[in-house]
């Protein structure tokens, strides 16, 4: 089932989400429908506050098109090592359409999480995985890329969303 992906500045997506105790039938139906509404967005990660669920469970697949889907369904994702060497590189977000900006992440992390089997994992994740794990992440602690961008740049990327949200109510 798809589900209805909320954009900023909605409140919801600056709360704290909650841990969960296991995955269990529901949980893993709620991955399923995130990593289904992120493919269908064209996304490479998701997170369950901009679902509007303020739960820790992220979803994630970078790869390409023309590749075999590799997706990760996590729980209560935690970052329990970064690489000393950073990286930057130009993001987005699926609740920020259309709004890009260099953001300096660490080039590498491991990451523990229970996954859709309610297993304990932990991945070791490079480049953009990486990246798309710390962003996912941020979004449980109510973090939003534009965060890292200037105060300058960032009023412009909301004004700039805020045209394109004017223009598309036009055009109905
Ligand atoms: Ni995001």
């Amino acid at each position: 089932m798809k589900l209805k992906i909320i954009e900023i500045p909605n409140p919801l997506l600056r709360q704290k989400s909650e841990p969960i105790e296991k995955v269990d039938e529901a949980l893993s139906s709620l991955m399923k429908d995130m990593l289904e509404t992120m493919y269908s967005a064209n996304g490479v990660g998701l997170a369950a506050p901009q679902v509007g669920i303020l739960k820790r469970v992220v979803v994630i697949d970078v790869a390409h098109d023309d590749e075999r889907p590799a997706p990760f369904l996590m729980a209560n994702p935690e970052i329990i090592w970064r690489s000393e060497e950073k990286e930057e590189c130009s993001e987005g977000c699926l609740s920020v359409p259309n709004q890009f900006a260099s953001v300096e992440r660490s080039y590498a992390v491991k990451v523990r999480y229970l996954n859709e089997k309610n297993e304990k994992v932990e991945l070791l994740a490079e480049g953009f995985l990486a990246r798309a794990v710390q962003h996912e992440l941020d979004h449980l602690d109510g973090i939003v890329f534009i965060d890292y961008v200037s105060p300058l740049k960032r009023k412009m990327m909301i004004k700039r969303l805020e045209k394109q949200r004017r223009k598309a109510a036009k055009e109905e």
